[in-house]
C-alpha cells in the first residue's frame, strides 16, 4: 500500500474537477485522482454549448436564463442557486475565453450563439440565441482549456485511479483508497479537504448517452458511507440519441432549426409545445416522441419503446451543417453511414444525465440541510446544488461545471489554510484491500456481464422516460436480487495490471447501489414532475411534493426524508411552452 498526503484531493477531471483544482491550488497542494486520463473525462462529450446571456445575437439577460433553469426544473430548482448559475455564467464564459477557448465567431467577431431548449427571451416569450459553442466540441474544448491550466498551475495528476473509499472521521473527511489500474497497486491518500467530481452514472440503463466510464462512483462511495443522496429520481433522457446506440445527437441541430418529425413527416412539436416547438425542455419532447411511439407513430409503428422519429436537418444545407455541427455530421456518417446534409437521422431518446446527487451548499460543501460535512466537497454532475430541479436545460451543465466548480474550489482554498491534517483511523484502507482480495480468492462466481444487462434492461423498461407502480417495484426488487447474487462475483482475470474484469465489478457494485436508489426514490415520489413523469400519477402535486427527496442507503433499504426546495424568488406555476 502506497501512502500519500495533500491539502486537497480532487476525484475527477472532468470541466467541475479541474476547475476546483485549479482555484484550490493557488493555496492547497492538490490532487487530481481520475479514473480516466483528464482529457477523455465525459465533459469532452458535451456537443452543443454552455448558456450565458452574452447577449450578442440578441438582447438577453441572466435573469431571463434564471427564470427558464427554475421554470424548466420545474420549480424543484433551489432558485437563488439558479440566480448564482445564471449571473455567474457570463463572467465563466469570458473566463473561459480568456484561459484560450475557441469559441466560434459571429460575423463581427464575438462569441456565436445558438438556441437551444427551454431557453428564452421575457421570461418565455419565445427562443433565445443563449449557447456559446465551438461548433458541436465545447465541452471538449472546455476540457483541453482547464487541463492546460491545471498543468501550468502544478496540480498533481493521478490518472487511471480508481477511488474505492472515502475515508470519514465521524462527520470530517481524512481521505480517500484509489486502487492503481496500471499495477493494482492500493494508493491512500490523507487530506483535509476531498472533493469528489466523479461525473453521471448513465450506463445504469440500456440505451445511454454516457461513455463506459460514467458509473456515479462519487455518489456510490458516499451512499456506502451514510451520505444521503439528493432528488435520484429525476434522471434525464435526452430527445435524441442515435437509435439503438444512444450516441448524442446534439440539441444544437433543433438549435440550428432541425425538426423532429413522425413516421407521417409530420412535425409533431407542433401538438406538443406550440410555442418553442422542438426547442421544449428535454423531458417535454422525450415524452412527445414517446407518445408518438405508443401511438403507432414511431417510424416502425409497432408502438414498441424501442422505435424511433426522425431529426431532419436536410433543409440547413451542407455549409451549416457541416460547419456548425461537424462532429454529428461525422458520427452519421460512421455510425448510420448517413449525411445528415441529406438524410434524417433516426433517434430516440437516451438517457443522459443526472439531476440528482450528492447535496451541497453553494460552494460545494456536502450538507442534507441539518448535517455538513466538514472537508468534503461535491461538484459537477454527481451533486445536487440544486440548479436543475427536475430536468435540467441542455447548456447549464456546462455552465454548472464551471461557476460551481470553482466556487468549490475557492471555498477549499480558503478551508485548507485554517484546517489542521486529519489523523486517519487505524486500518482505512482494509476495507478496500479485503474487497479485492475476495475478488481473487480463487472461487468461481458468475461473470458480470449478465448483471449489466438485467440492471439496464430493467431501468430503461421499467425507470424510463414514463414510469408506473407495478415496473418500478419489479425494478427495485430485481436490483435487490441482483444486489445479492452480485456478492458471489469474482474476478476471472488473476493478473494485477490493468485489470478491466476487477475495475467492471467494483463499478457495477457503484451502478447497482445507484440503481437501488434511484428506482426507490422512484416510486416513492408520487406525481409527476419534470423528468419524473408517472402515468398512474400525471399531475404536478406542489402541495404534497414540492420538496427534495434525501435518501440513504441502509443495506437493501432505502430511507426516504425530505429538503425544503428554495422558491424564494418565483412562485411556482404551470409549465407551458
Ligand atoms: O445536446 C447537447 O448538446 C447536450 C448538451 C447538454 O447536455 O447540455
Amino acid at each position: 500500500m502506497i501512502k500519500h498526503e495533500y491539502d486537497a484531493v480532487i476525484v475527477g477531471a472532468g470541466g467541475s474537477g479541474l476547475y476546483a483544482a485549479l482555484e484550490a491550488s493557488k493555496t492547497a497542494r492538490t490532487a487530481v485522482v481520475s479514473k480516466l486520463f483528464p482529457s477523455r473525462s465525459h465533459t469532452g462529450a458535451a456537443q452543443g454549448g454552455i448558456g450565458a446571456a452574452l447577449g450578442n445575437v440578441e438582447e438577453d439577460k441572466p435573469e431571463w436564463h434564471a427564470f427558464d433553469t427554475v421554470k424548466g426544473g420545474d420549480y424543484l430548482v433551489d432558485q437563488q442557486a439558479a440566480k448564482i448559475l445564471a449571473e455567474d455564467a457570463v463572467r465563466a464564459v469570458y473566463d473561459l475565453e480568456n484561459r484560450g477557448l475557441p469559441f466560434s465567431r459571429t460575423d463581427e467577431g464575438k462569441i456565436a450563439q445558438r438556441r437551444f431548449g427551454g431557453h428564452t427571451h421575457h421570461f418565455g416569450e419565445g427562443p433565445v440565441h443563449r449557447s456559446c459553442y465551438a461548433a458541436d466540441r465545447t465541452g471538449h474544448m472546455i476540457l483541453q482549456t482547464l487541463y492546460q491550466q491545471c498543468i501550468k498551475n502544478d496540480v498533481s495528476f493521478f490518472d487511471e485511479f480508481q477511488a474505492m473509499d472515502v475515508i470519514m472521521d465521524g462527520n470530517r473527511v481524512a481521505g480517500i483508497v484509489a486502487l492503481e489500474l496500471a499495477t493494482g497497486e492500493i494508493h491512500l491518500f490523507r487530506s483535509k479537504a476531498v472533493l469528489f467530481a466523479t461525473g453521471g452514472f448513465g450506463r445504469m440503463f440500456k440505451i445511454t448517452s454516457n461513455a463506459y466510464a460514467n458509473t456515479g462512483d462519487g455518489p456510490a462511495l458516499l451512499a456506502r458511507a451514510g451520505i444521503p443522496l439528493m432528488d435520484m429520481e429525476f434522471y434525464q433522457f435526452h430527445p435524441t440519441g442515435i437509435k439503438g446506440m444512444g450516441i448524442l445527437i446534439t440539441e444544437g441541430v433543433r438549435g440550428e432549426g432541425g425538426i423532429l418529425r413522425n413516421r407521417s413527416g409530420e412535425r409533431f412539436m407542433e401538438t406538443y409545445a406550440p410555442t418553442l416547438l422542438d426547442l421544449a425542455p428535454r423531458d417535454m419532447v422525450s415524452r412527445a416522441i414517446m407518445t408518438e411511439i405508443a401511438a403507432g407513430r414511431g417510424v416502425r409503428g409497432d408502438r414498441k419503446i424501442d422505435d424511433y422519429v426522425m431529426l431532419d436537418a436536410t433543409h440547413l444545407g451542407k455549409e451549416t451543417v457541416y460547419s456548425k455541427i461537424p462532429d454529428i455530421a461525422d458520427f452519421c456518417k460512421t455510425y448510420l453511414a448517413i449525411d445528415p446534409a441529406e438524410k434524417p437521422m433516426p433517434v430516440q431518446p437516451t438517457a443522459h444525465y443526472a439531476m440528482g446527487g450528492i447535496p451541497t451548499t453553494i460552494d460545494g460543501v456536502v450538507t442534507t440541510g441539518t448535517v455538513t460535512y466538514d472537508g468534503l466537497y461535491a461538484v459537477g454532475e454527481c451533486a445536487c446544488v440544486s440548479v436543475h430541479g427536475a430536468n435540467r436545460l441542455g447548456t447549464n451543465s456546462l455552465v454548472d461545471l464551471v461557476v460551481f466548480g470553482r466556487r468549490a474550489g475557492m471555498h477549499i482554498a480558503d478551508y485548507v489554510k485554517g484546517a489542521s491534517m486529519p489523523s486517519l483511523p487505524e486500518g482505512a484502507e482494509e476495507a478496500a484491500v479485503k474487497k479485492i482480495e475476495r475478488l481473487h480468492d480463487g472461487s468461481k462466481g458468475p461473470h458480470v456481464g449478465p448483471f449489466y444487462t438485467r440492471m439496464q434492461e430493467a431501468m430503461m423498461a421499467k425507470v424510463g422516460v414514463y414510469r408506473n407502480e407495478r415496473p418500478m417495484t419489479e425494478a427495485v426488487d430485481l436490483i435487490r436480487t441482483l444486489r445479492d447474487e452480485f456478492r458471489a462475483v469474482r474476478s476471472e482475470d488473476t493478473n494485477k495490471a490493468f485489470n478491466s474484469d476487477v475495475l467492471g465489478i467494483l463499478e457495477l457494485e457503484n451502478l447497482l447501489d445507484l440503481s437501488l436508489v434511484t428506482a426507490a426514490s422512484a416510486l416513492n415520489r408520487k406525481e409527476s414532475r419534470g423528468a419524473h413523469s408517472r402515468e398512474d400519477y400525471p399531475e404536478r402535486d406542489d402541495a404534497g411534493w414540492l420538496k427534495h427527496t434525501l435518501a440513504s442507503l441502509d443495506g437493501q433499504d432505502v430511507k426516504i426524508d425530505y429538503k425544503d426546495v428554495d422558491t424564494s424568488i418565483w412562485e411556482p406555476k404551470p409549465r407551458t411552452y
